[in-house]
This record gives C-alpha cells, structure tokens and sequence, in this order.
C-alpha cells in the first residue's frame, strides 16, 4: 500500500496543523493559573508535547504522564522550545525567564512583577523573533493589553487609562464593607486563588502599579518602575473609613490611571471613595474594570474576571494559540 493511500487525506492537501512543528513545552509552576494552562494544552495535544513541568514542592503523587522536576535548569536541559510561566514573582522566575531569552526559547507568561521590572528581556527576544507574550498579565481574562494593541495599531493615541485592576483588592475591599474583618477577607481571597501566597503586593498597590506599567509599555513605549509609581495601600485604611464612606453613598476603591499630558505620563494607584453609581465603584468581587481613552475621542471600556484559574489560564492559551498560528510549517 502507497504511503499516500494509508492516509485519510491526500498529501497535499495534508492541513496545516499536521505539518506544523510539535511544540516541546516547560510549564513553570503548577498553581491556580497553570494547572488550568495544563489541563487545556490538552486539547492542542497535535501541536504541544510537555517536556516537563517545575513545582517548589516534588509531586511524589503527581500525574505520571509528565517529567515533574523541582530544578528549573534541569527543565530547561529538556530542551524546551516554550517556557509557561506561573511562577510568582521571585529570584527564581526572573533567572528562568533571562535564560529562555538567552536561549532563543518563546516565553509566555502571567507573571506581571518580573515581566514588568525586566523591559529588557521583552525587548531581546522581539529583537531575536523569538514570542514573548503575557497577556494574562494585565486584567487575568480581560483582554487589556490586546485592546491597547489594537487602537495603536487602528492608529489612536492613548491619552488615559483608569481602572481596578486588582482582583484581590477588590474582593477584599468588597468583604470589608460587608464588615468582615481584614485577616479573614484577605484569608478568602487566597482560598478563591485570587491572592499571591503573599498578598502583600496586591494590597499594597504594587500588583495594579506592574500592571499599570505594562500598559505604559504597550500605550506610550516607556517603562516606568513599578516600585516608584505612588500606590495607596489597603493596609492604611480602616474597616471604618470603609464603613462611613458605605453609610454616605460612597464605595472604596483602588483606581490605577495612566494619564499622558505635556508633562509627560503620570501613574498612580490611588485609593478613593466612588459614588456607588459610578462606574467603578460598581465592579464588584475579582473583577476587573478599565476605560481607555484616546485624542480622537474613541473610549473603550472593558470588564471581566481579573483573576481566577478559568479566566487567567484563557488568557495564557489564547497566547499559546496566538504562538502556534504564528509558526509556519516547515
Ligand atoms: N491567580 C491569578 O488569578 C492570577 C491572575 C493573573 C496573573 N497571575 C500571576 O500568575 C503567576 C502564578 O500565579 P498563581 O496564582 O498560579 O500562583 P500559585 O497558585 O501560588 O502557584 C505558583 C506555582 O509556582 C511554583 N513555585 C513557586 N516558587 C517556585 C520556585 N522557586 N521554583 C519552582 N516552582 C516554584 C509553586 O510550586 P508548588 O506547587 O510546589 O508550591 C506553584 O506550583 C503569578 O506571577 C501571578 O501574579 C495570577
């Protein structure tokens, strides 16, 4: 039998996908988001082979259909063409992804803090032609870098942002209202998956001033440091500034703006008390909000889950579909 007849289609009319080269991937971490990444990289399973996968603690008891490791160069010794990173934001994360850059190897992740204090590792691999994403970054599920992109791209000028960006804060300051305690909101918040294990940058501000700076990056080419954009923090306020501002008509809320003017662009992570018919006040829970203006007068106004495995983890396989279009096959 002819090699073509064994297949069910002609070889020329062979489609793409089958063509295609298989992708040998690292998942960096296996949490909240990537274990969500994990269980849809299934579905691609044609164009995507795991090569191993980096856990802090070993998984003695973990699926045994991937090579679970604990040493991030020996997940890159398995010769990698993807790195996935779900790492929190450590030492570790941003050696791992400097290597991948180094390396030539297509980066995709949802960890805004290094992403955001390393423009350089971006910049490198664009200069190299290697991917480079992190669209779960910005807004978990909320399409916001993808919007920035394409206004420029249709040829606006972005001249504001603002919005909640923060989940965790937001969750937590929508419990404080309801009068539980801080421990116990902030507790919760980690129990949904919504909060870092050290929820410290997310109340702090510093979470919504990496994203901000992320949306500096991709609006207006500059990076600003995240560490120095003015952020309000969750633990300067009281339950009961929380609870007055409830009883007048008003609701909390941590507002990140980006506002680009003569003197340049101004960031800030402000926590302000919102009539509750604003639009603002009224996100509610992990959801994201964000208005993005621009010179011509176009507003475009976005909402959605901002953390949370089902949104995040969508957000970093629509980047690994973006990755896998864009590879010919050869
Ligand atoms: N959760 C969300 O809703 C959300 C939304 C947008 C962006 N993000 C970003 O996505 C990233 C991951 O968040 P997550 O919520 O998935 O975190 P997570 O649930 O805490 O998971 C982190 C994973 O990283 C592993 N890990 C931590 N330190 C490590 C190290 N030094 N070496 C090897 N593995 C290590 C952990 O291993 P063990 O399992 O052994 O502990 C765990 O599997 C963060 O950068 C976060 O900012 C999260």
């Amino acid at each position: 039998m002819s090699l073509v007849a064994a297949l069910d289609y002609p070889l020329h009319t062979l489609p793409a996908a089958a063509l295609a080269p298989r992708l040998r991937v690292v998942l960096l971490g296996c949490g909240t988001v990537n274990a969500g990444v994990l269980a849809g990289l299934d579905a691609m399973a044609s164009r995507i082979e795991i090569a191993s996968i980096v856990t802090r603690k070993p998984r003695r008891k973990g699926d045994d259909r991937f090579a679970w490791l604990t040493d991030i160069t020996a997940a890159f010794d398995t010769g990698p063409d993807l790195v996935i990173d779900g790492l929190p934001d450590c030492a570790a994360a941003e050696k791992a992804l400097a290597l991948a850059v180094e390396r030539g190897i297509h980066v995709i992740s949802a960890n805004k803090a290094v992403i955001a204090r390393r423009p350089d590792l971006e910049a490198r691999a664009r200069r190299a032609g290697t991917g480079f994403a992190y669209s779960a970054a910005v807004g978990g599920g909320v399409p916001v870098l993808e919007t920035v992109a394409r206004l420029k791209a249709a040829g606006e000028t972005i001249t504001h942002v603002r919005g909640v960006l923060n989940g965790t804060s937001n969750f937590v300051l929508g419990l404080l209202e309801k009068g539980i305690g801080f421990d116990e909101a902030v507790t919760a918040a980690q129990a949904a998956g919504f909060a870092e294990e050290d929820p410290g940058a997310d109340l702090d501000g510093l979470d919504a001033a990496a994203k901000l700076a992320l949306i500096a990056r991709a609006a207006f080419d500059i990076a600003p440091d995240a560490h120095a954009i003015p952020a309000d923090s969750l633990f300067d306020i009281s339950t009961g500034q929380i609870l007055g501002a409830r009883e007048n008509g008003l609701r909390y809320r941590q507002v990140a703006e980006l506002a680009s003017g003569a003197d340049g662009v101004r960031a800030s992570v402000r926590l302000i008390a919102l009539p509750e018919d604003h639009a603002l006040a009224r996100v509610e829970n992990e959801e994201n909000a964000i208005e993005i203006r621009c010179a011509s007068g176009t507003s475009v106004v976005l909402n959605g889950k901002g953390a949370g495995q089902t949104p995040t983890a969508g957000s970093v396989l629509s980047d690994v579909r973006a990755l896998l279009a864009g590879i010919k096959a050869g």
